[in-house]
């Protein structure tokens, strides 16, 4: 090979290093996304699994104490684990410190437009990257349909003594009047990059 060319693509494969190296790491999407959608899944029967049990030993007033107390304990745990941040959040929060940011609304919004137009709250789902004062991080979120046995707690018509036990842990809740079908909510899935 004559000297020249070798240097011209010594010099071509430099510039092609410092371009590569200067854009944001590559990031594998697909990766991300189906090991969210199992950290989803996990962390939903776990909680799933545990209101059950509460609902069966101690009644539903007895369950929202058990929610109150586990809940955020299994989403911290989850997310020790794994290295994501793993919450739930609602358009209509019962714990303050579940109300969603800005992301989260955005796409809460337009899956409650998407359930009204008939598509199946169980369906949907979004997974993005998103940029936020400079730091990238990988979102991923799922809609949690309302069951019928999310009513006892979120529905209209609340037994009295389990409005109470609410009213008392939760005073600002705004997580009742859900019916079987809507979307009581998302799992929040987030991975900083
Ligand atoms: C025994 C009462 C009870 C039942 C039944 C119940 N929940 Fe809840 N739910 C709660 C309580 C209490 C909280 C607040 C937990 C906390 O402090 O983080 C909560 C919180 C949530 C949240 C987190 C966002 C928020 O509003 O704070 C979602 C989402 C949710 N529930 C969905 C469901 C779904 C779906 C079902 C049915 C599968 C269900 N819940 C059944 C009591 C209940």
């Amino acid at each position: 090979m004559p000297p020249k060319l070798f240097l011209a693509i010594l010099a071509g494969a430099a510039v092609a290093v410092v371009l590569v190296s200067s854009r944001p790491k590559a990031v594998d999407e697909v990766a991300l996304q189906a090991e969210a959608a199992v950290l989803t899944k996990d962390f939903g029967a776990s909680l799933l699994g545990i209101l059950k049990g509460a609902l069966e030993t101690s009644g539903p007033e007895g369950a929202v104490d058990f929610c109150n107390k586990e809940a955020p304990t299994i989403a911290e745990g989850a997310s020790k684990r794994s290295g994501w941040k793993i919450a739930r959040t609602s358009l209509k929060p019962r714990n303050p410190a579940s109300a969603p940011d800005e992301f989260e609304r955005a796409v809460m919004t337009e899956f409650v437009a998407r359930i009204a137009a008939g598509e199946p709250a169980v369906s949907l789902k979004r997974a993005e990257i998103v940029e936020h004062d400079g730091q990238r991080s990988f979102r991923y979120v799922q809609a949690i349909p309302t069951a019928e046995l999310c009513l006892t707690c979120h529905g209209s018509e609340l037994k009295p003594a389990v409005a109470a036990k609410i009213k008392q842990l939760y005073p600002a809740d705004q997580a009742t009047g859900f019916r079987a079908g809507d979307m009581r909510g998302i799992f929040t899935l987030r991975r900083e990059l």
